[in-house]
Formats: structure tokens, sequence, C-alpha cells
């Protein structure tokens, strides 16, 4: 198997190495943010990261990032997004990163731990099931479906 290395985003670069992986994933976001620009990732980490409560990481195959992970803390829950690079899907990368999520939520937070996703985002959706997500509800006409472990 090949094995991804999950690290903390820490500094401006790691912040721009996960917008570009993030945009690439734009389209499956379950909330219309598009895609984000160079400036507008500076300022986010400079002003915003820490009022949203985020933890970011990037996730390295060799010496490539091919992944990102976000855990965002809420008052009672944290929710997890994702995704990994459209080249190396299916590899088994986003199974590991989400693990790598979910373990370092548990150990981090004695929260609920809920993502969302879209509905016709098959291969994210069979990925959380798989990992023992079960769908809570729905949101956006049905669009968005509600997931917690
Ligand atoms: C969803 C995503 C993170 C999965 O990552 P991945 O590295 O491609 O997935 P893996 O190789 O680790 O596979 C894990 C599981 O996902 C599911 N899966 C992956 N690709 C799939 C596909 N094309 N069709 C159906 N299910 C799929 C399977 O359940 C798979 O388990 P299996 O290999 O035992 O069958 C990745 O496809 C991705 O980044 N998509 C774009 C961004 C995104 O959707 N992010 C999540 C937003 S909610």
């Amino acid at each position: 198997m090949q094995t991804l290395k999950l690290s903390l985003v820490r500094n401006l670069r790691d912040a721009l190495t996960m917008r570009e992986i993030r945009n690439e994933c734009a389209s499956f976001m379950t909330k219309d943010t598009g895609e984000i620009g160079v400036f507008k990732q500076i300022w986010w980490w400079f002003f915003r990261k820490d009022k949203l409560h985020l933890r970011c990481f990037l996730g390295y195959y060799t010496f490539f990032p091919v992944a990102y992970g976000i855990i965002k803390e809420e008052k009672d829950y944290v929710l997890l997004s994702g995704g990994v690079l459209q080249y190396w899907r299916g590899k088994g990368f986003g199974r590991q990163m989400f693990c790598y999520l979910i373990d370092f939520a548990r150990v981090n937070y004695i929260k609920d731990i809920r993502l969302e996703v879209l509905k016709t985002n098959t291969a994210a959706y069979n990925l959380y099931r798989s990992l023992g997500f079960k769908k809570t509800g729905t949101r956006n006409k049905g669009a968005v479906i509600k997931m917690k472990l």
C-alpha cells in the first residue's frame, strides 16, 4: 500500500499548497465558496484560521502533496472535510487521510464527529459509510447529506 504522511499546515507556503489541492476539489464542496484566490488564502491564513477554529493538514505521498484535510471545531461537534488531487484518487489516500482526521479528532476533542457530502458524490459517500458514518439528515433540498460517526 502507498502510505500517506500527514502533517499540520504550519506556514503560509503550506496554506498555499492546500489552496491548490482544495481548488481542484472545489466542485465537490458542500458550501459554494468556489475557487479561493491567492490573496484570499493569504488573508485567511493571517486573520481567519484561528477565529474559525480550524486544524488543517496536508497529506504527502513521498515528496508530493496529494491531499488536504480540515477539522473545524464547532460548539458541540467537529466537522471534517478534505480531498485528494484527481490524479492520485483511488489509491487509498482518501481513506488514510480521513482515518487520520478521525483519530486526531478523537484524541483532541471530546465531541461528535460529523461531516457533510453532496448527494451526487458517490465516492466520498461510500468512503464515509465504510468508515462508520451514518446519515443523520439532509439540507439544501436534499442536495447535501449530513453524516455523523
Ligand atoms: C472522496 C475522496 C476523498 C476519496 O479519496 P480516494 O483516495 O479517491 O479514495 P480511496 O482510494 O481511499 O478509497 C476509499 C473508498 O472510497 C470509495 N471510493 C473511492 N473512489 C470511488 C469511486 N470512484 N466510486 C465509488 N466509490 C469510491 C470506496 O468506498 C473506497 O473503498 P474501497 O477501495 O475499499 O472500495 C476523493 O475521491 C476526492 O478527493 N474527491 C474529490 C473531493 C471530495 O469529494 N472531497 C470530499 C468532499 S465531502
